[in-house]
């Protein structure tokens, strides 16, 4: 079992939660679309990009501040949204934006939180993105903006990439329920993990409380209520609704093509989240840092543009910045040092990826996230 101290990356958190979290509660984290092709290559693209250093440049202080969808960050790598935290560590969505806040980062809560909007605005005076799944019934989506209005959140993403849920394999291996339950095929996993049943037993369990007219019921009936509200026909027109009636910084989540980034810019949006949610919905596209060029590119003078997917290092942040991107999110890095460690754990992941990110500005001869650009960068045609 690792120690907290023994972690010096993203890829010690990830053992780490995979020796305390039961099989298929990891691989719910873990696992992705498919044959998965699309989120290993997240993480692998980036290894095509080299970094061009500059020397004889004076990095003694790195300034790594940016303002992002209306943020203020200290440094641009914001915790993407994520649903049922809880079920991995009772600090769940609170401890991960309460550590967020301290490492001067945005937070983005999931609708599919297990901690409501309430219980987080209250925690935090951090940055908050709150991520909408559009519902079939615009009186309940109006009511969740209304409730992110009173809990003073600063932005909010719609995720557009989930009009039907991926397939992951792992989850039907696995015999993985939500919430998790004891069936015949997943016991084995379990009794291998005590320590974490007790500690989800202790914590009673977990509902989703930001799904209107469905609070407090069973998980599993929510899911399946939530299924069956979620909007399979989601329109540029009524995302316009939604941001007028919101006022603040609105934003897509989940766009690849540089026509529906054209048409984000043509609607009016704040900014978009390139993003294949983590390689977990569509499987057989690209690697999101290979997407972020032709879209800065093409809208990128018009709305800020944000990437997720596969960042595991300072340096992917560096890459993903040198290609234009404003910041960059993270999503299975906070939850596998959750799982481990609960909220020191987010933050001491946080600290490691922060000093990356500084180290890799100095290293290159960045004083400032702004001087870092295209020239910083080239590709390595022998990497496939
Ligand atoms: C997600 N993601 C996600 N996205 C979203 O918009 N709403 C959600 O509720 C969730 N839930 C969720 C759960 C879990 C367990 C994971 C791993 C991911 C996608 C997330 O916001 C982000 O796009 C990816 O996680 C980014 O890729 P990496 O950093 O995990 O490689």
């Amino acid at each position: 079992m690792r120690r907290l101290e023994d972690c010096l990356n993203v890829v010690d958190f990830e053992s780490a939660a995979r020796d305390v979290l039961p099989g298929p509660v990891f691989h719910y984290i873990d696992g992705g679309a498919d044959d998965e092709v699309t989120k290993r290559a997240n993480t692998a693209a980036f290894e095509q990009y080299h970094l061009i250093p500059r020397y004889l440049r004076d990095i003694r202080a790195i300034d790594m501040r940016r303002t992002v969808f209306g943020c203020e960050l200290q440094w641009p790598l914001m915790l993407a949204p994520t649903g049922l935290t809880r079920v991995f560590h009772p600090d769940g969505e609170v401890g991960v934006a309460e550590a967020a806040a301290a490492a001067g980062t945005a937070y983005a809560l999931s609708t599919m939180a297990t901690s409501s909007i309430e219980e987080v605005g209250a925690a935090t005076q951090g940055p908050k993105i709150f991520q909408l799944y559009l519902l079939n019934d615009d009186a309940l989506n109006f009511g969740l903006i209304d409730r992110c209005k009173a809990a003073n959140f600063d932005a909010i993403c719609v995720t557009v990439d989930t009009i039907v849920a991926g397939n992951r394999e792992r989850d039907h291996r696995t015999g993985l329920t939500v919430p998790p339950r004891l069936n015949r095929r997943n016991l084995r996993h379990f009794v291998q993990r005590p320590a974490w049943c007790l500690r989800y037993l202790a914590a009673g369990g977990v509902g989703l409380p930001n799904v209107p007219a469905a609070s407090g019921g069973d998980l599993g009936s929510l899911a399946a209520y939530f299924a069956s509200k979620m909007e399979q026909n989601i329109t540029w027109s009524r995302l316009e609704r939604l941001m007028a009636y919101w006022g603040k910084p609105f934003v897509v989540k989940g766009l690849q093509s540089v026509e529906d980034a054209r048409n984000a810019a043509a609607c009016g949006v704040a900014g978009i989240i390139v993003s294949n949610h983590g390689g977990r919905q569509l499987d057989g596209g690209s690697a999101t840092i290979d997407l972020v060029a032709d879209i800065v590119d093409a809208v990128g003078d018009r709305l800020e543009v944000v990437m997720d997917g596969g960042v595991r290092r300072g340096s992917h942040v560096v890459k993903a910045l040198a290609m234009g991107a404003r910041a960059c999110m993270i999503g299975r890095p906070y939850l596998y040092s959750l799982s481990a460690f609960g909220k020191a754990g987010v933050a001491r992941a946080l600290t490691l990826l922060r000093k990356e990110t500084e180290r890799t500005l100095a290293l290159i001869g960045c004083a400032s996230v702004d001087e870092v650009g295209r020239h910083h960068l080239t590709v390595n045609a022998r990497v496939p």
